[in-house]
């Protein structure tokens, strides 16, 4: 069972062919990061039309690397949610048009389900139930996986996603958007810390996660610092406001894992790039003994592999869309 997935929710044009879920023969992506840094986020306009100028070439290559025609392709797998509704449409109708030609199934998956099959790639024999923990962009989740495609949500952000707590920091320091990395990287220089910043309390829900306090208290003694006209280095910012979120989302982890009696935690989603976080979860796992899955650090980011990873669950349990009414949805919540 050979898929192709198209991946086009955000800023990312990308099209893989994997086989049963878990054998990539081929992922291409295209970046759009140029053409939005100067913005210093996501222009939704831009997204949408960089998405049709590169979509035909990225579908193209990717086949040709997987070294198949479209013909010998068994299903067609596309994003359809949660995202960019502009940007989403041009992978949904891409996908239609071959599907519809093709006669081969239309399968739809979710972006945060498709990031959580990561790790079905990278770990050949990894099952659900698990717990997983979701770390990206847009969005801060932990969610049981009970199966494939059985999930409960556990835990949301009240406000930022941590990904978001990340570029906006980074945009403050006058990094280039996306910021997480070079806060990753900044933060590695750095031996002891700094500043102190206060971790935020949730009510009602302790599991959730709220990154909007941690990033004011950040801008706020920013602007302090400047107006005393201290000298300022970032990578005493970068490294205290890592170290905050991690520690955050490291006491989120222990109490879910505690709470649920998990002994299985994957991780995903664009910071689980992280290698602050990756490193304390690692310690984490070993003090709590559970066991910890982290994808590989090119399958941390928005990519078509892991959209059809996912899809091959979904077609597995029955999920092939009907007709040709799929259309996109910008937000979804566990
Ligand atoms: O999962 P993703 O590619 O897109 C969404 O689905 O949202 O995540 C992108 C996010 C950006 O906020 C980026 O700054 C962050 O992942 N990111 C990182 C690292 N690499 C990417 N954040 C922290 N440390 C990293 N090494
Ligand atoms: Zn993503």
């Amino acid at each position: 069972m050979k898929i192709l997935g198209i991946e086009t929710s955000c800023d990312e044009t990308s099209a893989a062919v994997v086989e049963k879920g878990r054998n990539v023969l081929s992922c291409v992506t295209a970046s759009q990061i140029k053409k939005h840094s100067e913005f210093g986020g996501v222009v939704p306009e831009i997204a949408s039309r960089e998405h049709i100028k590169k979509i035909t070439e990225i579908v193209k290559s990717s086949l040709e690397n997987a070294n198949l025609k479209l013909k010998e392709i068994n299903a067609i797998a596309v994003t359809n949610t949660p995202g960019l509704v502009g940007s989403l449409l041009v992978g949904i109708n891409f996908a239609k048009g071959l599907s519809f030609s093709l006669k081969k199934p239309l399968i739809a998956v979710n972006h945060l389900k498709a990031h959580i099959a990561a790790n079905y790639i990278c770990h050949k024999n990894l099952k659900p139930p698990f717990l997983a923990l979701i770390i990206s962009g847009g969005h801060s989740n932990i969610v049981e996986v009970k199966n494939f495609c059985e999930f409960k949500g556990i835990s949301k952000t009240m406000d930022d996603s941590i990904g978001e707590a990340f570029d906006k920091i980074g945009r403050a320091l006058n990094l280039p958007y996306p910021a997480g990395a070079k806060i990753d990287e900044l933060s590695k220089n750095v031996k002891e810390i700094k500043y102190s910043f206060p971790k935020p309390k949730v009510r009602k829900n302790p599991l959730n996660f709220s990154f909007s306090g941690v990033k004011t208290a950040v801008l706020n003694k920013l602007k302090e610092e400047k107006e005393k006209n201290n000298a300022i280095k970032i990578e005493d910012f970068a490294a205290s406001f890592q170290k905050t979120v991690c520690d955050v989302v490291c006491e989120k982890v222990s109490t879910a894992i505690k709470f649920k009696k998990s002994k299985k935690l994957v991780v995903c989603g664009g910071v689980s790039a992280n290698s602050k976080i990756r490193e304390e979860l690692k310690k984490l796992s070993q003090t709590l003994n559970f066991e910890l899955f982290l994808p590989e650090l090119k399958f941390c980011t928005d990519n078509a592999a892991m959209v059809a990873s996912q899809a091959f669950f979904e077609f597995e349990d029955g999920n092939i869309q009907q007709n040709f009414n799929l259309n996109a949805k910008s937000c979804f919540s566990f």
